[in-house]
């Protein structure tokens, strides 16, 4: 049985003092025994973060880091700033990076290579647009995506790594996948995983959706046989959160 990790992405929001209002607001909220949460906050906030966090559940991650170990990289975080304040886990390639700061599938490979090494779980986003899906290549694509963020990464490695399925249609818009839609491209990314490794990897791989969800249809899509949890944006960011944690 693969366990849940619901993961909040706080894209560009809270400063570091209301980081610390809203972590200490929602953690009574998120307390669960059945699930892993993280919350992913602004790089400036990563510390207070972790400080606040300590001794609950909530796990903290970064939004996104470099591929090099350290060098003139100006305004980049690496892999060991992040463990060197016990980040645990970093989400790679959302598709806000690759639309506005020239991410590709290639930078992504490098960053989870880099992360991995690092002992960082990374989140790896995959997701197709609008025009992509009525196109009718949605599948290919991300069956695409998946194996270059994977190349290099052993079998073993990517039994500890997350994967994302956020359709981009479906982030920040209201405009939730179907249940049906979520769990084919999640299911298709799972049959993709024990094609590039085997069976025991598939099956314990972990694969989020992401894209509009809230409280109200957190439950029916973490239902589903191959969706093991959620990257929740919007939602993240109120009480409404403790819900999706709390979705049974
Ligand atoms: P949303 O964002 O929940 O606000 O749609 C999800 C994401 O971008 O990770």
């Amino acid at each position: 049985m693969r366990r849940k990790i619901i993961a909040g992405n706080w894209k560009m929001n809270k400063t570091p003092s209301e980081t610390v209002k809203l972590i200490n607001e929602l953690k009574p909220l998120v307390a669960t025994e059945d699930a892993d949460v993280v919350f992913c906050v602004p790089a400036v906030s990563l510390t207070i973060a972790k400080e606040v966090a300590k001794g609950s559940n909530i796990e903290i991650g970064a939004q996104n880091m470099h591929f090099e170990e350290s060098g003139a990289y100006t305004g980049e975080i690496s892999a060991s700033m992040l463990t060197d304040i016990g980040v645990k886990y970093v989400i790679i390639g959302h598709s806000e990076r690759r639309e506005y700061f020239g991410e590709t599938d290639e930078t992504v490979n490098k960053k989870v290579l880099k992360a991995i090494e690092h002992n960082i779980t990374p989140i790896i986003c995959c997701g197709e647009t609008l025009q992509q899906r009525e196109q009718g290549v949605t599948i290919d694509l991300i069956r695409q995506q998946v194996k270059i963020a994977l190349l290099g990464v052993t079998a073993d490695q990517a039994k500890n790594v997350v994967i994302a399925y956020e359709p981009i249609w479906a982030i920040g818009t209201g405009k939730v996948a179907t249940t049906e839609q979520a769990e084919e491209v999640c299911s298709a990314i799972r049959k993709c995983i024990a094609e590039i490794y085997d069976d025991a990897t598939a099956e314990a791989i972990r694969i989020q959706y992401g894209g509009s969800v809230n409280a109200e249809n957190a439950a029916e899509l973490f239902a589903q046989a191959n969706i093991d949890g959620g990257l929740v944006g919007g939602a993240s960011l109120k009480a409404d959160f403790g819900k999706v944690v709390n979705y049974k």
